[in-house]
């Protein structure tokens, strides 16, 4: 090819040409938000229509400037805006100005994390980010990690070493060689009720299935019942069952709950299971001075799932994977001839993919260097502090308003909540709430959280934006209101 408009090159022409796409992207992006709420409103059908294409590969080019005005007009005014302070429906943050800046050198350099000859000073970047994180969350020396594409890889990284571990030392059965034990089926492992469904997601990927997850009942503040689950183990063990691990959530999905994390670890000791901490939700709370003893039981966790796309507000993907003791991490060793030779790693090469389900992967670990590095203890601790806060303020709003019910007090940044009928109301409330959420998001461009708690349909505000204001959260209780 002649003409080089395909890379970033040495020559100052490439050099220009990569900074003028990229600013020209830049000023698009920021001129694309010309309004403060979370989304423009199309519903479905219409967006599905406008989005339609029969023209994705043209016979012919298009230079960039035109294909960015079709991306101005059709796609980035139609983007969920995780910025907006209008945006509370999920675990799904806005990404810091820093960690976007991050991207872009991720995107321009597109090193792979598996091998050292990949990505030299990003591997080792990774392993100094892993080796501050195990020290952050309390681990010894002993500890490592390694990053993954998300909270759901994370939990099924830490679950399959931990059952490993068990096979190995407890059945003497290698898995990774042999596969399952014959009695596998007795394999057992516990989390709340309310755990994320990567739990069973991964049993079933580990060829256990669903059936091996004990669903744990809650308390009334959607902790794991601790007296349940040591009836539920007591129970398995009698029956001739296996039990291998419990998994704590650390922050649940729509609750923000956190398990009782050191009386988990007595039972487990008292039983021989291991304790992993699904902490890809709270895993952020460790930042805020003022709250991180309520994460304080981390460190006596064997696994730990850090989600950086949550709390740490980087952009997806950016999750790690903790284990306290690396020696587990042997699970996921295995050596090819063209990628991780032994004889390299003899002489100080790391190859990341050793402790890895993915073999190509992202740089990720930047996003967090540079953000840590960027804002300090300092920074953090406000804008996890802040959230904290945020979210206990609009409880005690909607403790005090008639005809609300709130479900439980925050532990972290969520709270969620249903509106009751009014007097005269024809709606029940099943179907009052459900219209509400719809109306915010096609008319006012609000987009909130909706969720099922004990069979009754309830709303949920998952605050994750720092510049959440106190005022901006009564005025948006009083337009729900208003929706009645
Ligand atoms: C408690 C919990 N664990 C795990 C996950 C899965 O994380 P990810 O979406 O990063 O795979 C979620 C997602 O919301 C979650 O809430």
């Amino acid at each position: 090819m002649q003409q080089n408009d395909l890379f970033l090159s040495p020559a100052q022409a490439d050099k220009e040409r990569f900074v003028a796409m990229m600013s020209a992207t830049a000023q698009a992006i920021a001129d694309s938000l010309d309004h403060p709420h979370a989304y423009a409103g199309m519903p479905p059908y219409e967006l599905r229509a406008a989005l339609r294409t029969d023209e994705l590969l043209p016979e012919g080019k298009i230079t960039y400037a035109e294909l960015l005005e079709e991306v101005k007009a059709k796609i980035l005014p139609n983007l969920v805006r995780p910025m907006s302070t209008d945006y509370m429906a999920h675990l799904h943050s806005p990404a810091l100005l820093e960690s976007i800046a991050s991207e872009l050198i991720i995107a321009t350099f597109n090193q792979s994390m598996d091998s050292w000859d990949q990505s030299p000073a990003a591997t080792e970047i990774e392993v100094e980010v892993i080796r501050n994180l195990c020290n952050l969350y309390g681990y010894g020396e002993d500890a490592d990690g390694v990053f993954t594409s998300g909270g759901s890889q994370s939990n099924l990284s830490g679950l399959l070493l931990a059952r490993d571990w068990f096979c190995n030392e407890k059945l003497n059965w290698d898995v990774k060689k042999y596969g399952l034990p014959e009695n596998y089926r007795k394999l057992r492992m516990y989390s709340s009720e309310i755990a994320h469904f990567s739990m069973e997601k991964s049993s079933h990927l580990m060829g256990m299935g669903y059936d091996a997850v004990v669903k744990v009942p809650v308390n009334k503040a959607m902790q794991m019942d601790v007296a349940a689950l040591r009836e539920l183990i007591e129970k398995d063990i009698a029956a001739g069952n296996l039990p291998f691990c419990i998994s704590a959530t650390v922050g649940t999905t729509d609750f923000g709950s956190i398990d009782p994390l050191k009386e988990l670890r007595k039972i487990c000791d008292e039983f021989g299971l291991w304790l992993h901490a699904d902490a890809a939700y709270g895993s952020g709370v460790i930042l805020s001075q003022k709250y991180a003893d309520r994460v304080a039981g981390l460190a006596d966790c064997d696994s730990i799932t850090v989600d950086f796309h949550k709390m740490f507000l980087l952009p997806i993907s950016c999750s790690a994977s903790l284990i306290k003791d690396k020696k587990y991490f042997e699970a996921l060793t295995l050596h090819a001839d063209y990628l991780n030779r032994e004889e390299d790693e003899e002489d100080g090469y790391i190859n990341l993919v050793n402790k890895s389900m993915q073999t190509t992967r992202r740089f990720d670990a930047l996003k967090v260097w540079m953000s840590f590095k960027m804002r300090g203890k300092e920074g953090w601790s406000e804008i996890i502090t802040t959230c904290m806060e945020n979210a206990a303020y609009f409880y005690e709003q909607l403790v005090k308003t008639a005809d609300v019910e709130v479900i439980t007090k925050p532990e972290i940044s969520s709270v969620v909540f249903r509106l009751l009928p009014p007097a005269g109301c024809k709606e029940d409330a099943d179907t009052l709430n459900k219209r509400i959420r719809r109306a915010l998001l096609h008319t006012k461009g609000v987009v909130i959280g909706q969720t099922v708690v004990y069979g009754n349909v309830c709303l949920k505000f998952t605050l994750l934006n720092p510049m959440q204001t106190h005022q901006k959260l009564d005025e948006l209780l009083s337009l729900i209101l208003s929706l009645r």
